[in-house]
């Protein structure tokens, strides 16, 4: 059981107006919580970059959240643009996690390509993008939850061997 702490983002233009319930971001609040994690940040906004940027900055650097998870906006309509939100506020991206979100999501639908969320490392947090809807954001954050715990003890400078 990690004890990180994590923020939830929901990313919804109609969620943000409140016209649609948000079913992910407390999908996701149950499931980090079963697996370790203590909620302490959970916010709806806009399809817009500058808010989304500006949440991602302010939970990484005045609150040191561990784990930063944004849920929506990943895909290709002309308002998804989490990725684009997401990719100049980080110090460094770490491929691979979007890699594997795609690769085992790909297994369940072949519209997992269109998901062009992306993550990676600002100060002390680690950043992901899941897609939005409550069933793909699961899907996606569960091919990837065994490696969260040892990703954020590396990104803190932990030292113990990775074989271990
Ligand atoms: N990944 C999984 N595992 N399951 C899904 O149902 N839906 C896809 C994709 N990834 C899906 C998935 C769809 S239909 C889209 S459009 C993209 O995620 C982007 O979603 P977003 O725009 O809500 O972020």
């Amino acid at each position: 059981m990690s004890g990180y702490s994590c923020g939830i983002l929901t990313v919804s233009d109609k969620g943000s107006r409140g016209e649609r319930e948000d079913t992910s971001g407390p999908n996701l609040n149950r499931l980090l919580t079963e697996n370790g994690f203590t909620v302490v940040a959970y916010e709806i906004v806009a399809d817009q970059p500058e808010d989304i940027s500006r949440i991602f900055i302010d939970w990484a650097d005045n609150r040191a959240i561990d784990l930063i998870i944004s849920t929506g906006g990943t895909g290709v309509s002309p308002s998804d643009l989490t990725p684009e939100a997401t990719r100049p506020i980080l110090d460094r991206e770490i491929p691979g996690i979007g890699e594997a979100m795609r690769q085992a999501s790909l297994l369940k639908t072949p519209n997992a390509i269109l998901s062009r969320g992306i993550a990676g490392i600002r100060k002390q947090s680690l950043i992901i993008n899941l897609p939005g809807s409550k069933k793909a954001a699961q899907e996606n954050i569960e091919a990837i939850l065994g490696a969260l715990d040892h990703a954020i003890y590396k990104i803190k400078g932990g030292s113990k061997d990775c074989g271990a």
